[in-house]
């Protein structure tokens, strides 16, 4: 059994061992490939006899077989990760207008996003490279992530952001963790151009989301989801789209527990971007005619991303699964923030956008009410303190330290 790297544009294949970021003949980008046929890999997994018990903790390493096979148990670097929550929120469902909505909270990771299931397979890698320093561009979560898988596995992290569009949270972790974080006078597609050619030139090995490793971590989201509902799989699965390395996952994850048998039928994919960070919905419009790029700027900063790295293997994804993709206005995307914070559930900015894109999409009729339907949380409540307090801060009231002042407070919070 073999896997290699393979460029999407022109084939060339590459050893998996090579530390580099993109084809060396055109520069495109590259996936994993493997000569294991679904049979053989079906009946690798369902054995899961390659998996130690301690692998199994993880929610992406108990999926090694359909990751990364020649994954080595002492080269992994795993915190554990995943095990994420699928939870009903009768609120949240009603406000969607769809019966049965799941939230499949990916903020519950051990850095509080998604991305520590791509991170801890990239990293795990890197180390099995030898590569001394890992490297990304990133609107916060990937550095949050890299910066603790970097500190675990003993790596020097460097992470470029945009200078003030970085949420709070994800900041504060990053620089705790210990990564050298260079806040860059520019926006995050400027960043990816940056940290693009400077881990060519300085030997860094790239952790973004044009990494094959973290897009063959992320799949176990959607193994993960599937495997908790006992291989039944939903109608839709909802999902916020940016840099597009997240639907270009699921979409390879969901085409690759079809061709084994894992489920009888592809979920859609629905794709949500922020209205001013849409370049993706835009393309979608026009039947992917077109790519475009744009200016982006959302109260969702995670995906203020104007310029999709992953454009083309998302458009894949979106037709493999018959899926769509849509876009939300900030209004709409705190509005479905709030509903799902009042549920106790909580989640980013961000990752409010797919519960804001099902309420779209049903309003629409491209969702029926009573379809079975999963929105993916990608990030935790408390990545982004600052956007909470702004649109919530004033259910917060200073009062006098007397008895009198705190029951006259609670008579009128009864009241509203
Ligand atoms: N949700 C959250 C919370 C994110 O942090 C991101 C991306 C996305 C959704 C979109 O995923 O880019 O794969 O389409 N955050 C990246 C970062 C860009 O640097 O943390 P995508």
């Amino acid at each position: 059994m073999t896997t290699w790297l393979q460029c999407d544009a022109c084939s060339t294949r590459f050893d998996l061992l090579e530390p580099i970021a993109r084809c060396r003949q055109c520069r495109g980008l590259l996936a994993l490939a493997s000569d294991l046929g679904p049979t053989d890999l079906a009946r690798r997994f369902a054995d899961q006899g390659s998996c130690s018990p301690a692998l199994r903790r993880s929610g992406v390493w108990r999926f090694r077989d359909l990751i990364l096979p020649e994954a080595r148990d002492a080269d992994v670097v795993s915190f554990p990760e995943g095990n994420t929550p699928q939870v009903q929120r009768a609120r949240v469902a009603e406000w969607a207008g769809c019966r049965r909505l799941w939230l499949k909270h990916e903020g519950m990771n051990p850095t509080g996003s998604f991305k520590d299931r791509g991170m801890t397979v990239a990293v795990t890698h890197a180390r099995r490279l030898g590569a001394r320093a890992v490297a990304c561009a990133s609107t916060g979560n990937t550095s949050a992530s890299l910066a603790a898988y970097a500190a675990h596995a003993g790596l020097l992290g460097v992470v470029l952001i945009p200078a003030g569009k970085t949420a709070l949270g994800k900041l504060a972790q990053t620089v705790a963790y210990g990564a050298t974080v260079l806040a860059i006078r520019g926006d995050f597609d400027a960043c990816l151009d940056l940290v693009d050619q400077a881990s060519e030139r300085l030997g860094l090995y790239l952790v973004n989301s044009i990494n094959p490793l973290r897009l063959a971590g992320q799949k176990s989201i959607v193994f993960e989801l599937l495997e908790d509902r006992a291989w039944r799989a939903p109608d839709w699965i909802a999902l916020p789209a940016g840099n597009l390395g997240n639907t270009s996952a699921f979409g390879a994850a969901l085409q690759q527990a079809h061709a084994l048998g894992l489920i009888d039928r592809i979920p859609r994919l629905a794709a949500v971007q922020a209205e001013g960070a849409a370049p993706f919905a835009r393309s979608y419009r026009e039947q992917f005619a077109q790519r475009y790029r744009v200016e982006a700027d959302t109260v969702a900063t995670a995906i203020r991303i104007g310029n999709p790295a992953s454009h083309d293997r998302a458009v894949a994804a979106v037709r493999g699964t018959n899926g769509v993709v849509t876009m939300v206005s900030d209004q709409d995307i705190l509005a479905a923030k709030r509903e799902i914070d009042q549920a106790g559930v909580g989640c980013e900015p961000a990752s409010a956008a797919s519960v804001a894109g099902v309420r779209r999409l049903v309003r629409e009729g491209t969702i029926g009410p009573d379809e079975d339907v999963v929105a993916v949380l990608t990030g935790h409540i408390l990545k982004d303190p600052e956007i909470l307090l702004r649109d919530r801060g004033d259910v917060v009231r200073e009062i006098d330290p007397t008895l009198a002042a705190v029951e006259a407070a609670i008579a009128s919070a009864g009241q509203r």
